[in-house]
């Protein structure tokens, strides 16, 4: 089974093709992916207007490469993968509508992605991870808890009530005129910086449940920095990480233990989305699924940032299941929610004084 990815829902225009040729897994035969970083530098983050524009200027191109890269011809592909949402609406349009208009010229399936879901399953693209687990997903726009259980069924435990993570991190690297995109920078800032030199509050640590919160960090950040003499930026780099590091790893040790009332068979924690490209947190969520005795695997970074290839596999697990690949009325969502019956943040629900 070959099938053609493609992703468009933020600021990456990608295009992907799998060859689904063994009975777990799959072999990456093309995985491009064209960053539009430079685009959106001058303002500091992703202007949607300008990512749609730029989408729909390279995705042509960017797909012929991957087929071609991929040695297929056209009439080799088995079916069409594409992101259909959640995203900036542009953007998932022109994936959307250019995956569509190829699979019924070719008269193949589509397949309407879940961008969250091809990030929840890229863990089974690199490693042979068996259902139910525990996925940390942290990226740009999400930041959440969920019990993966099957293809097509998630349970979220928690999720963000404020900024995402790599909101927060994208935050702070403005404050810290470190540039956009600010997760790798800031990483990068951190690792001459001493975590402790700056006092950072750690949002919800401790509380029940699994929710996470950011902002307070974020403000606190701001304050640091407005102090007279100002902190230096590698130590407010540090001690902004580590804050992140503490609140995940927190979070995650109750998730561990929420995850197993409902799925005893749960044994390992994925971790996935952009943010999951950091060594440091990796390091420190590695610890903390230990503690609560699950194992850590994490896609390559390749694949935890946005990318197509990710979609596409995403694509092959839901035709394996048997759901999807008629999609061609499937509609572009800006919301599109992995879990529709996720109740709200136990916090907003009037948890707020909960131990
Ligand atoms: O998954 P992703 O590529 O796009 C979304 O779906 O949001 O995630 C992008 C986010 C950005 O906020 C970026 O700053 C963050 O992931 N990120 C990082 C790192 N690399 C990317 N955050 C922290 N450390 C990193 N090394
Ligand atoms: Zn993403």
């Amino acid at each position: 089974m070959r099938v053609l990815g493609i992703e468009t829902s933020c600021d990456e225009t990608a295009a992907a093709v799998l060859d689904g040729d063994r009975p777990l897994g799959a072999r990456i035969l093309s995985n491009r992916v064209l960053s539009q970083v430079a685009d959106h530098r001058p303002y500091g983050g992703v202007v949607p207007e300008i990512a749609a524009r730029a989408h729909v200027e390279h995705l042509d191109a960017l797909i012929a490469g991957a087929v071609d890269e991929a040695g297929l011809a056209w009439s080799e592909l088995d079916a069409v993968a594409a992101t259909a949402g959640p995203g900036l609406i542009g953007g998932v349009m022109v994936g959307l509508v250019s995956g569509k208009a190829l699979a019924a010229t070719l008269g193949k399936p589509l397949v309407a992605v879940n961008h969250l879901e091809g990030h929840a399953l890229s863990a089974r693209l690199s490693d042979d991870v068996a259902f139910p687990y525990l996925l940390l997903l942290i990226s740009g726009g999400h930041c959440q808890l969920l019990l993966v259980e099957a293809v097509g069924r998630y349970r979220r435990l928690g999720t963000t009530i404020d900024d995402a993570v790599g909101e927060a991190f994208d935050k702070t690297a403005k404050m810290l005129g470190l540039g956009y995109p600010g997760g790798p920078a800031v990483e990068a800032a951190a690792r001459a910086g001493d975590p402790a030199a700056v006092t950072l509050p750690r949002p919800l640590k401790g509380r029940a449940g699994c929710d996470f919160s950011f902002s307070g960090l974020k403000t606190a950040v701001r304050q640091a920095l407005a102090r007279e003499p100002a902190p230096a930026t590698a130590d407010v780099a540090a001690g902004f990480q580590a804050a992140v590091a503490d609140c995940l790893s927190d979070r995650v040790g109750h998730a561990a233990e929420m995850a197993r009332q409902r799925a005893p068979a749960v044994r390992h924690l994925v971790m996935a989305g952009g943010v999951a490209a950091n060594r440091f947190l990796r390091a420190r969520v590695t610890a903390a699924a230990e503690a609560a005795g699950l194992e850590l695997l994490a896609p390559p970074p390749e694949l935890c940032t946005d990318n197509a290839a990710m979609i596409a596999w995403a694509g092959i697990e839901r035709l394996r299941a048997g759901l999807g690949g008629d999609d061609l009325a499937a509609p572009a969502r800006a919301r599109w929610p992995l879990d529709p019956e996720a109740p709200p943040p136990a916090v907003v629900a009037g948890l707020r004084s909960a131990p």
